[in-house]
């Protein structure tokens, strides 16, 4: 008691909701909202919510932006993961992250596969650009709250990391 590491991270997030059909009002990002709402109840401030085609140029130029201009700490897109023509998230985070977070990816469809084997579909990536954390979830509101629950207890500590903090890593007892 009264020992637990004081954890200090900027805590401002935005979400990147892609989707051909949310993108021209025919569906509602149930997906986004959700996590909008979510995060916020954890303590994290919305800065930016975007809905986009999934159409990799804008997906790139999008993040870009929310990286290199904006400085947001925690980047969830949702969506475009899959093996569909059109899904193209990763391919987009070749293009923008900086280092690769494997472990978060894999932890997700690790945990996923014991909901469901379709997990092993989505081609969802974490990793780094600058200082911000950039993780895709897929994008059915059932994977993105089975999704979501994997790594966010793990969220201070990495954007913490990243953005800098230079203390050892052992956990409180
Ligand atoms: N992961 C979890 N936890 N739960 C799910 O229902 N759906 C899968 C997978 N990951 C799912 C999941 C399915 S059916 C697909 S096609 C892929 O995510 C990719 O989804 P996306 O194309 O919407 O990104």
């Amino acid at each position: 008691m009264g020992n637990e590491k004081k954890v200090s991270f900027r805590r401002d997030f935005a979400i990147l909701t892609l989707s051909d059909k949310g993108s021209r009002g025919e569906r509602m990002d149930t997906s986004g909202a959700w996590l909008r709402e979510t995060l916020q109840m954890a303590g994290y401030k919305l800065q930016d919510y975007t809905i986009l085609p999934d159409q990799e140029a804008l997906i790139v130029e999008k993040v870009i932006e929310l990286v290199d201009t904006k400085n947001i700490a925690l980047i969830i897109t949702t969506g475009g993961t899959g093996l569909s023509p059109t899904d193209r998230t990763p391919e987009a985070m070749d293009k923008v992250l900086e280092k690769d977070i494997p472990g978060i990816a894999e932890a997700m469809r690790a945990a996923s596969m014991l909901k469901t084997n379709r997990a092993m579909l989505s081609r969802g990536r974490a990793g780094i650009r600058g200082e911000s954390l950039i993780i895709n979830l897929p994008g059915s509101l059932k994977a993105v709250k089975e999704n979501l629950e994997v790594f966010l207890d793990v969220l201070p500590h990495a954007l913490e990391k990243i953005q800098g903090e230079e203390g050892d890593c052992g956990m409180p007892a």
